[in-house]
This record gives C-alpha cells, sequence and structure tokens, in this order.
C-alpha cells in the first residue's frame, strides 16, 4: 500500500479499528489470541527494548508493556498518525511510561535507534510498499543474538476450509470500508511478495521458524539475529 494509502486509509478507519479487530479477528476468526502465542516467541524480553513496526493503536502494548517491564522499553513505529492517536490515548490511559511512538515508513525506520532488542509486527509487514526493504531494515536496527517475530498474511485467502469460500465477502467488505486496496488482496502478488521476503529473512537470519494459521492463510516467521563471531 502506498504511504498516501496508508495515511488516509487507517487514518480514516483508527476510531473504529480496535472495535472491528476485535469483532473480526477476535470473535469472528478467533486469531487475535495469536498476539500472545507471537510476544511468547519473542522469548524473555524483561528490560529489553522491543520494537513493534505497523503498531497501530497499540494492540500488542497490554502484553508488551508487562513482558518489558519497568527497565524496559516499547518502540511502536507506524506511518498512520490516526493510529498512533489512538495509540497514544491508549499509553496514557494506562500510565505507560516505557512506550514511545514514532511517525515512520516501516521501509525507512529513519527514527528507531540501533539496535533494539527485539522486533515484533502483526498484521502490517504485507501491506508495507516495499516488503523486502522493511524486512531489511528490521533486521538492520536488531542486534546481533536479538529475535524477530512477524505474524502477517502471506496468502489473501486461505487454503482450506470454509474461509476459503467465505474469502470473496470478505475481501469486499475491505475494500468497501476503504482499508485494504485491491491489489494487497491479490493473492499471487502477495504470494510473490512473501516469497522475496521470506528470502531477505533466510539470508539474513540464517534459519527461519514458521507457523501457520487460519487454514493456512497466515504465517507466524521468527528468527534470531547471527551474533557477532568473537575475533581470536
Ligand atoms: C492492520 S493494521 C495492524 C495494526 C497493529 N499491528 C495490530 O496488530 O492491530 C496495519 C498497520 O500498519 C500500518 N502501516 C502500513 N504501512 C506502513 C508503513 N509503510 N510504515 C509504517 N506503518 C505502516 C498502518 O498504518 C496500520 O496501523
Amino acid at each position: 500500500m502506498r504511504l498516501d494509502q496508508v495515511q488516509r486509509n487507517y487514518d480514516r478507519a483508527a476510531r473504529h479499528y480496535d472495535t472491528w479487530t476485535q469483532l473480526v479477528f477476535g470473535r469472528l476468526l478467533d486469531i487475535e489470541r495469536l498476539r500472545e502465542d507471537a510476544i511468547e516467541l519473542l522469548g524473555d524480553i524483561d528490560g529489553k527494548v522491543v520494537l513493534d513496526v505497523g503498531c497501530g493503536t497499540g494492540r500488542n502494548f497490554p502484553l508488551l508493556v508487562p513482558r518489558v517491564g519497568p527497565k524496559g522499553q516499547v518502540i511502536g513505529v507506524d506511518y498512520s498518525r490516526g493510529m498512533l492517536d489512538e495509540a497514544r490515548a491508549l499509553v496514557v490511559q494506562r500510565g505507560w511510561e516505557n512506550v514511545e511512538l514514532m511517525h515512520d515508513d516501516a521501509a525507512e525506520l529513519a527514527t528507531v535507534p540501533a539496535a533494539v532488542d527485539a522486533v515484533i509486527s502483526v498484521w502490517c509487514m504485507g501491506i508495507v510498499h516495499d516488503l523486502d526493504a522493511a524486512l531489511g531494515r528490521a533486521l538492520d536496527v536488531l542486534r546481533p543474538g536479538g529475535r524477530i517475530v512477524i505474524m502477517d498474511f502471506d496468502r489473501a485467502r486461505p487454503d482450506r476450509g470454509c474461509l476459503r469460500w467465505l474469502y470473496p465477502v470478505y475481501s469486499r467488505l475491505l475494500r468497501w470500508a476503504g482499508i485494504d486496496s485491491a491489489e494487497d488482496l491479490d493473492d499471487d502478488r502477495l504470494r510473490a511478495k512473501w516469497k522475496s521476503g521470506r528470502g531477505v529473512l533466510q539470508r539474513r537470519l540464517g534459519s527461519l521458524e514458521e507457523e501457520r494459521y487460519l487454514s493456512g492463510g497466515g504465517v507466524i516467521l521468527s528468527g534470531t539475529a547471527p551474533r557477532l563471531e568473537k575475533r581470536p
């Protein structure tokens, strides 16, 4: 999705994003609970700095903040100022002092300090205008030995099950709501994008773990940045 579309679509959706996400991803698809699984894959993040790429309204924060503890920090990055405003309201309401929010493009991460201890991204990377660049930048700012976890949809429709047949309705609904663009919902395009993105992760991480969810439509990718070799 082009940056101007991210700004326009997500700024417009921001106020109702949590209600719709809870209804569709929480109640209907029952995949909201997978956030917890994804965050567990970061390992021990107590006292660590965790970067949340495409943090949106901050739905990962209630799980991240207690895990990083008072000595740790959560950095949320998003390109939609509307989504960041919602995230900021949540941070103020909960009184969290160790959450920093930044307006930035995931493919640039110009404002993010290197090196963070862990990177998480939930349901964002697949719509970033340049997935390879975004994954590359996430790995640039991740310190050696740090964990990265990406939960996303790498196919536009599930491989099997009744959801495969309900998909055209879901896809039309998303376009009608003005959130996702037609090209983001194109299955061939999304598969090709992720094939290349996986290549970036594999080359830089060495090995990549993968779990599928939603009848094959979604994937949780995780890995550890290689440690620097000690010189003799
Ligand atoms: C479907 S929402 C997911 C939000 C949040 N991660 C969650 O789990 O609820 C996708 C988010 O990605 C953000 N986004 C899309 N493209 C981006 C980009 N190039 N740079 C930064 N954020 C981007 C959008 O603004 C939006 O907040």
